[in-house]
């Protein structure tokens, strides 16, 4: 029987041509999540399913969708999926690891210079005609040379960004769970990470439990000097602990890619300056994200033809 597949969004490159060779696709057409009663009416009767970070697959969804055996999600995270209830009905659930693994620490670092230099503010003081010449003393931000970068989670990502850090000159400290053997960085407790480090970099793979991993008494802990940066997942911090931070100068300054409650920002988190805000583009270049959208097509396809797919979760 040919398999039904639904994909919930358009995705770049030539995927899906690929995916269309092999069974029945329909593809959501609008640049738009669907409501979770939209999703559960395109599921019915589906094999299975390519995903985005934005759709909800929770017991509702699953209980209401008992066709589906696959469900690839188009990113490395997968707390958008309960992996748990899914594999208890025995669907396979896929991820896109490691090819994002350089455009998201490109990312990270990307935000770091951009809270550290000023650069949003300084570009915008560009083009708008207030650049009168040279001055010794306009924009002058941090320099990384020297500094401590704290990382949480030493995963791929995390360890991407160490290695860049490297080549900035700066020390690298980082907290992770399961411990690892590094001998250019130091292992740390998140308590020491955040008291010592010049820049926290989140990077852990978000779950339940990590929600507020960062809050207002982990930003007490922060040096005044500090900068916060999280390319991961926004529940990770507690975001309306880090305005009150931000708007109390508690700590210097931070970059944000992801967000609490996205898309919607917390109140007062777009009208700080010391704040970088990035619409969750940590994976987005064009060959990343089309590198994804094929991994999750081959991890769809080998998940149906019975071989073990890439990442499955
Ligand atoms: C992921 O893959 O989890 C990123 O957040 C988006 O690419």
């Amino acid at each position: 029987m040919t398999p039904q597949i639904y994909v919930t969004r358009p995705l770049p490159g030539t995927a899906l041509t690929l995916l269309k060779n092999f069974g029945d696709v329909d593809v959501n057409p609008h640049e738009a999540s669907l409501t979770k009663t939209e999703l559960i009416r395109k599921l019915q009767g589906k094999t299975a399913v390519i995903t985005l970070l934005t759709d909800i697959i929770d017991k509702e969804v699953l209980d209401a969708c008992p066709s589906l055996k696959v469900i690839s999600n188009y990113a490395v995270g997968f707390n958008n999926i309960d992996v748990k209830e899914a594999k208890a009905r025995g669907i396979i659930v896929c991820t896109t690891p490691g090819i994002l693994t350089d455009s998201t620490a490109d990312l990270t670092f990307a935000l770091i210079l951009a809270v550290t230099r000023h650069l949003l503010a300084a570009d915008h003081f560009t083009r708008t005609g207030q650049f009168q010449g040279f001055s010794p003393t306009l924009f002058l931000g941090s320099s990384l040379a020297g500094k401590t970068l704290g990382i949480v989670g030493m995963g791929r990502i995390g360890e991407a960004v160490a290695k860049r850090a490297l080549a900035f000159n700066m020390k690298i400290d980082y907290y992770n769970r399961s411990p690892k053997d590094y001998p250019e960085y130091q292992s740390r407790s998140l308590e020491y990470l955040l008291r010592e480090s010049d820049i926290v970099s989140l990077h852990m793979a978000y779950t339940p439990e990590l929600t507020h991993l960062i809050g207002e008494k982990q930003l007490a802990i922060m040096k005044c000097q500090a900068y916060l940066i999280n390319t991961a997942r926004g529940p990770l911090i507690d975001e309306r602990a880090l305005v009150r931070a931000l708007e109390s100068k508690r700590i210097k300054g931070a970059g944000l890619d992801v967000f609490e409650e996205e898309p919607r920002l917390t109140p007062g988190l777009s009208a700080l300056a010391n704040v970088v805000l990035l619409p969750h583009i940590g994976s987005a270049t064009v060959e990343t994200r089309e590198q994804m959208a094929m991994l999750a097509v081959e991890n769809l396809i080998a998940a149906l033809e019975g071989r073990q797919p890439t990442a499955a979760a």
